[in-house]
């Protein structure tokens, strides 16, 4: 754990002041309640999201100044402009991590890191013995990739909280955002590192211990040279308890090309789904192009070939639409062209909403594996399921949040499934969660022509505040 962020003192002395506020909420008129702030009673068991014709929303996003930090943030890149490369632990991640918890810290939230360096920025609710409702992205970048990705769900976060705090709105449960450490897999191959640990990851948190990137450079050593992991022992202290949250509500880029193709506002995830990724090597004798008639090979090509093919046919075999399988990789060995490939590999990733429809589908393409060896004389020296995460499914009552948000300020909406995954998927195995997706231009992502507008962005971030306001107050 470190404090590598000095507010000005007054933030702190104003951030621990919640028994004053506690103390006079009842008879103080200028602190206004989530009644005042969204129309509807607070205290209505029947419907805690009803809302009332006559509500007037005071909450105004400020696009001009959020446009300006999401710049001011992509100018921390190793890529030039357009495009953004910021990746773990390095100098521009460093210095982009500081521009955040300095935003935080002008937000008025206090800060602390982890000992991986997940960042959280949290708003005392009046309520304190609750558990908090939390909300966060990433901000590393892939190697030229855009300045979007995560970031609109950090900024926009930091945001909405700056939109809630203008309303007079005063949150029940503490509210807190969460930057993530290191979503994207570049530096030392795991995607989600820090979501994937604060869900628990003993194994990954063994793993890590011995972990280097592609420079020999080991995390620990990444992970100090930036300020953190400084007790190298200590890495499940990242642990969270489950529950430790009431809610968690992430707010992306859709990556995808549908809300623009449909005109639509705001994306409610329902459902996110994982990869399983799988390697395989087939070896065989291999043998000279034309020397070996046909009868007597053992081609480890074929093999792989046929196994491609039947991964597709076991994808379309489960009949649906929410199933997808992809070879990505094939290699011959030795790859000339007057050579019999005497080795085959194959990297397959498959995935699904439903976690046991695509378990079947692997079992099937490993059933196809052993079948197709045998056939070709060949050996299945390798199956290995290398990850095979459990997809994840919004909670219901963050749903209808989210839908009573968006309805409320009168943005067209419509349920969504979450095809690539994101922390939401692991901090869903500690806390019930949900992801709002916004239009983003052509559905482009991971490159620098990714973009979300303005207005886009401003929508998103007046959904994620009146969600959080209505699970803050629930
Ligand atoms: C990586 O670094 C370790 C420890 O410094 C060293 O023992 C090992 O030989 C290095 N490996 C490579 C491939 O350079
Ligand atoms: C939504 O539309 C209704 C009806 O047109 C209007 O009364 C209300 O003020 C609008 N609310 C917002 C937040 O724009
Ligand atoms: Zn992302």
């Amino acid at each position: 754990m470190s404090w590598r962020f000095s507010p000005p003192l007054f933030f702190l002395f104003f951030l621990c002041s919640t028994p004053l506020i506690l103390t006079q909420l009842n008879d103080d008129p200028t602190i206004k309640t989530m009644h005042d702030f969204s129309g509807y009673p607070l205290h209505d068991p029947s419907n805690p999201f009803k809302s009332s014709d006559s509500i007037s929303n005071p909450l105004s996003v400020d696009a001009q100044a959020l446009q300006k930090q999401i710049d001011e943030l992509s100018t921390f890149s190793d890529a030039p402009a357009p495009s953004v490369t910021r990746i773990l632990y390095t100098k521009n991640d460093v210095l982009a991590r500081r521009y955040i918890k300095n935003l935080m810290g002008l937000a008025g939230l206090s800060v602390r890191e982890d000992a991986v360096g997940n960042i959280f920025g949290c708003w005392d609710g009046y309520e304190p013995g609750l558990t908090a409702v939390a909300t966060g992205s990433h901000i590393d970048a892939i190697p030229y990739s855009g300045k979007y990705d995560g970031v609109v769900g950090v900024l926009g976060a930091i945001e909405a909280i700056n939109a809630l705090k203008r309303s007079g709105f005063k949150p029940k449960r503490s509210l807190e955002i969460i930057l993530f450490t290191s979503e994207e897999p570049t530096r030392f191959g795991i995607g989600c590192l820090g979501s994937r640990l604060l869900a628990g990851g003993e194994t990954l948190a063994e793993a890590l211990k011995t972990m280097v990137d592609g420079q020999n450079i080991s995390f620990l050593e990444a992970a100090r040279s930036a300020g953190y992991a400084r007790d190298e022992d200590d890495l499940s202290s990242v642990f969270l308890k489950k529950d430790s949250y009431s809610s968690f509500v992430e707010l992306h880029i859709e990556q995808g090309p549908i809300l623009e193709k449909e005109g639509i506002s705001i994306g409610i995830v329902t459902n996110i789904a994982a990869p399983a990724s799988i390697k395989v090597d087939f070896e065989g004798n291999g043998g000279h192009a034309g020397g070996v008639l046909m009868p007597e090979r053992n081609d480890a090509g074929l093999a792989a070939a046929e196994l491609t093919l039947a991964v597709e046919k076991h994808v379309m075999d489960s009949g649906s639409i929410d199933t997808v399988g992809t070879v990505g990789i094939l290699e011959l060995h030795p790859g000339a062209i007057n050579s019999i490939p005497s080795k085959a590999h194959l990297e397959i990733d498959v995935r699904d909403i439903d976690e046991d429809r695509r378990n079947a589908v692997i079992e099937k393409i490993h059933n196809s594996a052993k079948s197709i060896a045998k056939k070709r004389k060949v050996t299945l020296s390798v199956f290995k399921i290398i990850n095979q995460d459990p997809p994840a499914q919004s909670e219901n009552s963050i749903i209808k949040a989210m839908e009573a948000a968006s309805k409320e300020l009168n943005l067209t909406r419509k349920y969504m499934v979450s095809r690539a995954y994101h922390d939401s998927l692991f901090m869903a195995r500690i806390s019930p969660m949900g992801m709002i997706f916004i239009p983003c231009y052509k559905g482009y992502s991971h490159k620098p022509e990714e973009y979300a507008s303005p207005q886009d962005i401003e929508n998103g971030v007046k959904v994620l505040a009146l969600t959080l306001a209505k699970l803050s107050v629930s």
